[in-house]
C-alpha cells in the first residue's frame, strides 16, 4: 500500500500528462484473493476504487480523478504454461504485452494482438478497452481473443473461469461482457487468452500515394493476400515531425502526401506474394529488406506517438469509419481543425483514425467536431482506446437511449454501489 503522493504520483497522472487526479491511496495487490480482500474492505467503507494496469490509457480511464483507491494490478503477473493442444494460455492481469509474446515465442506460438505500447500495456487494460492495434485485420481486436475471464466482483466475490472451453452454451457470456468494460463492472485478475502460430517470415514495405482513396483502394488490393497482417497510414505532415524529433532521414528523397506501412507475415517469405499485387496508385515503395530496414519503417509509424507527445499536451481522440469513406473523415477533420498542430495516422484497414492536436485553442470545439464527424459516417467515438471519461459526455452519438439505459442497468447489476471506476463509461 502506498501512500506518499510523490510515489503515487506515477499512477495518478496518465503518460501524457492530460489526465492529473489524486488517490486516498495506492494498493498493490499480489494475487487475486489479495484483489478480493481489498475491495471487500473498500465495499465496507463505501470507497470508490479505479482499477489500473500499466497506465497507458489515453481515455483517463485508468487515473483517479477524485481520490479513489487505486488498485494497481501489475504484481498479477503470472504467466501459466502454454496449453499447446488448445493453443491458449493463462495470464494474470498485469502481465505485459511483450512478456506475453515471449512466453508464446517459447513455445513457437505468438498472440495475435499487437501495440506500440507493448512493453507496458498490460493484458488486464487490454481485455478491458478491448484493444486493437497494429495486426486487427487479420486476427480481430481482444475480444477474439479472450476465451475465458477471471475478475472479483465489487463486494470481493470471485466470477469466470480459466477452462477456455471452444464450445460453452450455457447462457449469458459473462467473459464477453467485461471485455470493453474499463473496469466499471469487475476488476480483472486473469484471462486465458487464444495463442497463434508464430510465422517465421515478414515482408514489410512503405508505400506513398498522393491521397487517402488512393492508400484505401491499395489496401482492398492487398486483401487478398492471405497474409496480409497492418496497414498502418500516416501523412507527410506527421512524417516530417517524426523525422525531425528522431533526427532520420525520411524514407523517399521526395515527399509525398499519403503513407502506408504493408506487413505480411507466413511461414515461406511472403515478399514474392506482396510484390505481385498490382497497385495503380503507389507513387513510391520502399521495400524492407532486413530486420534493420523493417525496424525503421516502422519507427516512422510508432514514433508518431512520442513525436506528438513531445509537442505539448495533446488532444488525441481515437475513432473509426466505415474504411470506404475514410478519405471523407480525412478532409472533414484537416478542415474543421483550424488551430494546433493536427497529426493524423491510423490503422487505416480498419477505418481507426488518430486525430492528434497539439496546442489548440479551442479543444472542446474539436473534440465535439471530430466525434460527430466520426458518427455521422456511420462510425465509432472510440475504435480502441475505449471511452474513458474523455468521451462519456458523447455516448449519445453512437448508443441510442434504450442501449444506454441497457449500460446503466448492466453496471447496476455488477456493481450496485457504483463503486467501480465512477465516471468511466458511464457520465456520472
Ligand atoms: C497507436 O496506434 O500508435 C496507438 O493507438 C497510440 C496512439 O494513438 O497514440
Ligand atoms: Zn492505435
Amino acid at each position: 500500500m502506498l501512500t506518499d503522493p510523490a510515489v503515487c504520483a506515477g499512477f495518478t497522472t496518465d503518460w501524457t500528462g492530460r489526465y492529473r487526479g489524486s488517490a486516498a491511496l495506492v494498493v498493490r495487490p499480489a494475487d487475486r484473493d489479495q484483489v478480493a480482500e481489498v475491495l471487500a474492505v473498500c465495499g465496507e467503507f463505501g470507497a470508490a476504487v479505479v482499477p489500473q494496469g500499466g497506465n497507458t490509457g489515453l481515455v483517463g480511464g485508468g487515473v483517479p480523478h477524485n481520490g479513489e483507491v487505486l488498485l494497481s494490478l501489475t504484481r498479477l503477473s503470472a504467466l501459466g504454461p502454454v496449453d499447446s493442444a488448445a493453443r491458449q494460455v493463462n495470464a494474470g492481469a498485469g502481465v505485459r504485452l511483450s512478456a506475453l509474446r515471449e512466453h508464446a515465442a517459447a513455445s513457437g506460438l505468438d498472440f495475435a494482438v499487437d501495440i506500440a505500447a507493448r512493453e507496458s500495456a498490460t493484458v488486464g487494460g487490454m481485455v478491458a478497452t478491448n484493444a486493437g492495434g497494429l495486426r486487427v485485420l487479420r486476427w480481430g481486436s481482444m475480444r477474439e481473443q479472450v476465451a475465458g475471464v477471471e475478475a472479483v466482483l465489487a463486494d470481493g466475490r470471485v466470477v469466470g473461469s480459466l477452462c477456455g472451453l471452444d464450445k460453452d452454451s450455457t447462457g449469458y457470456d459473462l467473459a464477453g461482457s467485461l471485455v470493453g468494460s474499463e473496469g466499471t463492472l469487475a476488476v480483472i485478475t486473469a484471462v486465458r487468452l487464444r495463442l497463434i502460430p508464430a510465422f517465421a517470415r515478414r515482408a514489410t514495405a512503405l508505400l506513398a500515394f498522393g491521397g487517402t482513396s488512393d492508400a484505401v483502394a491499395a489496401i482492398s488490393a492487398l486483401r487478398s493476400l492471405p497474409s496480409l497482417t497492418s496497414a498502418e497510414v500516416f501523412y507527410d505532415d506527421g512524417l516530417r515531425l517524426v523525422c525531425a524529433h528522431r533526427d532520420i532521414a525520411p524514407p523517399f528523397p521526395v515527399a509525398h502526401p499519403v503513407y502506408l506501412l504493408v506487413e505480411c507475415a507466413a511461414d515461406d517469405d511472403p515478399i514474392e506474394e506482396l510484390g505481385s499485387v498490382e497497385l495503380p496508385g503507389a507513387l513510391d515503395t520502399a521495400i524492407a529488406v532486413d530486420e534493420t530496414a523493417r525496424r525503421t519503417l516502422w519507427t516512422y509509424r510508432e514514433a508518431h506517438t512520442e513525436t506528438v507527445n513531445s509537442l505539448g499536451t495533446p488532444l488525441k481522440l481515437d475513432v473509426g469509419v466505415p474504411v470506404a469513406r475514410a478519405a471523407e473523415f480525412e478532409r472533414a477533420i484537416r478542415a474543421a481543425v483550424t488551430s494546433g498542430t493536427l497529426v493524423l495516422f491510423g490503422h487505416l484497414a480498419e477505418g481507426n483514425f488518430h486525430v492528434n492536436v497539439v496546442g489548440a485553442d479551442d479543444e472542446e470545439r474539436i473534440t465535439d467536431t471530430v466525434l460527430r464527424a466520426a458518427a455521422a459516417l456511420g462510425g465509432t467515438i472510440s475504435a480502441e482506446h475505449g471511452v474513458g471519461v474523455a468521451k462519456a459526455a458523447w455516448l449519445n452519438l453512437t448508443r441510442s437511449p434504450a442501449e444506454r439505459d441497457l449500460y446503466a442497468a448492466i453496471k447496476r447489476a455488477w456493481d450496485p454501489a457504483g463503486a467501480l471506476n465512477p465516471g468511466v463509461l458511464i457520465p456520472r
